[in-house]
């Protein structure tokens, strides 16, 4: 994880590394740093925030127009002031910034040791900086040579930029496993782990890809090789990405800015995928894939914490509407187990901010074995949509707050959408069912609009639960994922333990926790196991569990025996993910405000977990 921002130019280098390492914080906040070239290289760091960081460098020099920042997830070594980013060298004339971990740190610091090297913290990070500094030294290289030899020399990942204090006109960064997107403005350059650093200054950005080394100058010169030196031409893409849809616009936080714009992204999802009149479902990005999917004997879903949740959703899709066996599997445990993977498998990866390592890894190990790996991501140009042989963008637009939301949704809308294309591909979907599939797609923006009107009543019954210590979530067939993804809502950002269940398991065990203390939120939407549920409340009442049950609107039979029901516009089961799941979200939301906790930034968490 970690977030890093660098800056080449004209302009004063402070405030653009600030803003963008406020951009930046969704990925780490255990400490964040500076460095800055005026009449010496200086380094401000410390433990906590950026805003702490900015408290700490008041009436301090920071003038500059190069420099390098960070915002910490901590790996190796403690959050403190020591173990935080920028990192110098012996000398203290070089300092680097590093997301990602040097696997072999340890036999690198001890030989070092042996020369010498006196090393201030407890990170992997320090030993890079050293190692680039004694490579200069003893090989008699430059700066950019160094820096190719020893990322020769490294196992691991990273994302680095290198400042020297005897080269106040160059950067340099590099990349292998972790995100690096370069800016590149008139005789400026920008550094960032995302784009959002970047997009109000220039479009024109270039994604570094792995074991590429880019070296820029305050004159404009950009040069790439890659770390076995082959020159590589950079290809300049165009950021599709607003300035809007990075800042808060009004709302007290991300999370529920992004809660809030789910009726426009599920919209953007569909937009010019569904053409309800034509009965079409038109996927471009997968559109030479289709045959493979059409024949596939199996699919594998893969991915991590809420994208996983999604990618249940899919499994019950694609076996209820393409009658095609699926398998879904943390991509942690998958790459770990030698699974058995065919040449005829597809593997879906889903992933919101297509960094997440564990997926990753599972994509290459899937791909060794010969199956067509197939996206669904949020970030456009990240390593697994890039990585991937095809896939579909879910156009939710970024998303900041650490808990997922709309990113949830978005998911599930291209796997309903991939679903039914296939699915009626196959001829396992009758027309009349198909069309009226497609056209209850087209009213869920419209209906999510209807639910986030509960916003008071959840609200209100926040404050009734905001103290409970624990939570359990049930739900059956479609809703389970929606428990699963309610529980790990709470959890992650209330710090309240909460579990999701299907609500026929809680007889085997959970039902052991019910007592008059335990909030139990059900799903309880029409659907084929409804009276099953309605059993389900009926067991938590005798046991005399609290009641919170979503129900779809008119229900009269479980608002007689829950505690509070949260009426929902009515769908076809199919598609009761993506309304049942947006009141829970604001449940989680608003508990945790009442808690006093950071919504955006949970303790212990980020956004991009780009580590194993
Ligand atoms: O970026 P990804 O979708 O690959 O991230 C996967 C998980 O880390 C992520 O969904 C995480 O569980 C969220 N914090 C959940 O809100």
């Amino acid at each position: 994880m970690c977030g890093i921002v660098a800056y080449i130019g004209k302009k004063e280098a402070y405030p653009i590394l600030m803003k963008g390492l406020h951009r930046l914080e969704y990925r780490g906040y255990d400490s964040a740093g500076v460095a800055l070239i005026n009449s010496d290289l200086v380094v401000y760091k410390c433990k906590g925030k950026v805003s702490d960081l900015e408290k700490f460098t008041v009436n301090k020099n920071k003038t500059g127009t190069i420099g390098i920042g960070h915002t910490r997830w901590a790996t190796h070594g403690e959050p403190n002031d020591v173990n935080a980013h920028p990192h110098y060298s012996g000398s203290k004339n070089l300092v680097l910034i590093h997301n990602g971990i040097i696997e072999n740190y340890a036999p690198l610091k001890e030989e070092m040791i042996k020369r010498g090297h006196v090393f201030e913290s407890d990170t992997d990070t320090e030993v890079l900086v050293h190692l680039i500094e004694d490579i200069q030294q003893r090989e008699n290289v430059d700066l950019p040579e160094a820096v190719r030899i020893a990322l020769n020399n490294v196992i691991g990942a990273y994302a680095i930029v290198v400042l020297s204090k005897n080269d106040p006109d160059l950067l340099i960064a590099a990349k292998k496993s972790s995100p690096l997107v370069l800016g590149v403005g008139e005789e400026e350059f920008f550094v960032a782990s995302d784009a959002t650093p970047i997009v109000e200054y220039t479009k024109n950005v270039v994604y570094l890809e792995d074991e590429e080394i880019a070296v820029v100058n305050r004159k404009g010169k950009l040069q790439i090789k890659t770390i076995r030196n082959q020159e590589i031409t950079p290809y300049i893409h165009e950021l599709q990405m607003q300035l809007e849809a990075i800042e808060k616009g009004g709302f007290d936080h991300f999370m529920l800015k992004e809660i809030y714009e789910q009726p426009r992204s599920i919209r953007d999802s569909m937009r010019g995928r569904v053409h309800v009149d034509k009965g079409v479902v038109e996927l471009g990005g997968i559109r030479e894939y289709m045959q493979k999917f059409v024949s596939a004997n199996r699919i594998i879903i893969i991915g991590c914490g809420t994208s996983w949740h999604a990618g249940m959703v899919g499994e019950y899709l694609f076996e209820d509407l393409a009658r095609i066996p699926v398998e879904v599997e943390y991509a942690s445990e998958f790459r770990y187990r030698n699974p058995v993977i065919y040449e005829s498998d597809v593997v879906i990866a889903i992933s919101q901010s297509g960094e997440t390592a564990d997926t990753l890894a599972a994509i290459e190990l899937a791909k060794s074995k010969g199956a067509t790996i197939i996206g669904v991501c949020n970030v456009v140009g990240s390593s697994i949509a890039r990585t991937t042989h095809a896939g579909s963008y879910t156009h939710a637009g970024p998303e900041i707050g650490v808990a997922s939301t709309k990113a949830f949704t978005a998911q599930v809308t291209v796997l309903t959408l991939m679903a039914l294309a296939i699915g009626h591909k196959r001829g396992m979907i009758s027309e009349t069912h198909y069309h009226e599939l497609l056209s209850e797609l087209d009213s869920i923006p419209a209906k999510v609009e209807r639910v986030l009107k509960l916003n008071d009543q959840i609200k209100y019954l926040a404050s009734i639960f905001k103290d409970a210590r624990n939570f359990l979530y049930l739900g059956r067939s479609y809703t389970f994922p929606v428990a699963l993804e309610g529980a790990l809502k709470l959890k992650e950002i209330s710090y309240i333990h909460a579990e999701g269940y299907p609500a026929a398991e809680m007889k085997h065990g959970p039902i052991a926790l019910i007592d008059e203390e335990m909030p139990v939120v059900v799903i309880a939407t029409k659907g084929a196991s409804y009276e099953k549920v309605v059993s389900n409340i009926q067991e938590v009442k005798a046991r005399k569990g609290k009641v919170i049950a979503v129900v779809t609107e008119g229900d009269t039979i479980v608002r007689k025996i829950a505690d509070h029901v949260i009426e929902v516009p009515e769908t076809d089961e199919k598609l009761a993910t993506l309304i049942s799941v947006v009141p829970l979200q604001l449940l989680s939301y608003y508990i945790a405000v009442m808690r006093g906790c950071n919504v955006d930034q949970p303790r212990n968490l980020a956004k991009s977990v780009t580590v194993e």
